[in-house]
């Protein structure tokens, strides 16, 4: 079924977010009284420079991130089974769509119909959205066919196929936020290491050229200290940020975690914070500092 799916892209929308200009910057400058001269010494900054950000919505993340994701950034969403990843994505997605801007959501671990099944049953999720074309979901798998790429390993001709069909939806339909779920799932076809580390970084460039703040989902079987964030071991050191999900053990109870570990461009917290996963959407409490100080930027961790 195709209702939600490819039959969407040759929809164009406004996008309220970025202007005409496809080699629009992500970085933007903001001074903060540039005429202070310093009498004092010369190592007082005269100017602040401050990424533009992509405010996520999702409860306690932009408080994390001291304003939200970097305009532009790629993001890696990597965590153990049932962690909340696409519960966390497909807010995100909900949230920009609620301030006017045009999302994608690439599926490849489970069929759009069910997805939007599951996902219909929070309250912070509208079909409305998918109907008037603010959320495209498509699935992998029709892509793949699409692109004749109907195959087990992808050379490197296919990848570049793949990143052009996703960047010409992206273009196309001026998206602005970004899910693939998951990465993970995606790279399985692509057997080089080298080869995965290309689309990546390749993916990212073109997106964040295009203004669009991307979440890769990865799937990893542990979220512990020594564990890899990624299941390729590439995927970590291309992205601009990593956000952590997994259980945590506590009387016999899994309660999940949330935990920034980078984001290029910004200072965040790297404390664990607990999730709920709530019907009106993903909630963040801070596990280690709560209760220790009702001053905002101390709950929100160091
Ligand atoms: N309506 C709901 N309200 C609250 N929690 C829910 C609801 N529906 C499902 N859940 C919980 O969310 C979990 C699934 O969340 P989600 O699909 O976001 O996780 P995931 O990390 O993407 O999982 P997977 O590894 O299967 O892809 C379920 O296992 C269940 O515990
Ligand atoms: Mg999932």
């Amino acid at each position: 079924m195709l209702r939600h799916g490819l039959l969407k892209t040759h929809q164009l929308r406004a996008n309220p977010v970025r202007d005409s200009s496809p080699e629009q910057p992500v970085l933007s400058k903001h001074f903060i009284n540039p005429g202070l001269f310093l009498p004092h010494g010369p190592m007082q900054p005269t100017s602040v420079y401050t990424r533009d950000r992509c405010v996520t919505g999702i409860h306690g993340l932009d408080e994390i991130l001291r304003g939200g994701i970097p305009y532009g950034s790629t993001v890696l969403a990597a965590g153990t089974c049932g962690s909340g990843k696409t519960t966390l994505g497909m807010e995100f997605l909900v949230r920009g769509a609620l301030a006017g801007e045009a999302c994608a959501h690439f599926t490849a671990t489970e069929p759009s119909v069910k997805l939007l099944e599951n996902i219909r049953q929070y309250a912070f999720f509208d079909m409305n959205m998918v109907d008037s074309g603010l959320i495209n979901v498509f699935d992998m798998d029709v892509l793949y066919s699409w692109l004749g790429l109907e195959k087990a390993s992808f050379d490197l001709d296919d990848v570049h196929a793949l990143i052009k069909s996703i960047v010409d939806i992206v273009n196309t339909i001026g998206v602005t936020r970004l899910v693939i779920d998951s990465v993970t799932t995606l790279c399985y076809k692509i057997k080089s290491e080298q080869l995965i580390r290309d689309f990546l970084f390749t993916l990212g460039k073109k997106l964040a050229t295009l203004g669009c703040t991307t979440i890769l989902i990865s799937e990893i079987t542990s979220a512990t200290e020594n564990a890899h964030w990624s299941s390729f071991g590439v995927e970590e050191a291309i992205a601009d940020g990593i956000i952590v999900m997994g259980d945590s053990e506590r009387m016999g109870h899994l309660l999940r975690f949330l935990q920034v570990v980078k984001m290029r461009g910004t200072s965040h917290s790297r404390a664990k914070h607990a999730i709920e996963l709530t019907p009106l959407g993903v909630m963040l409490i801070p596990m280690l500092k709560w209760g220790a100080s009702s001053d905002n930027s101390s709950r929100w961790g160091a």
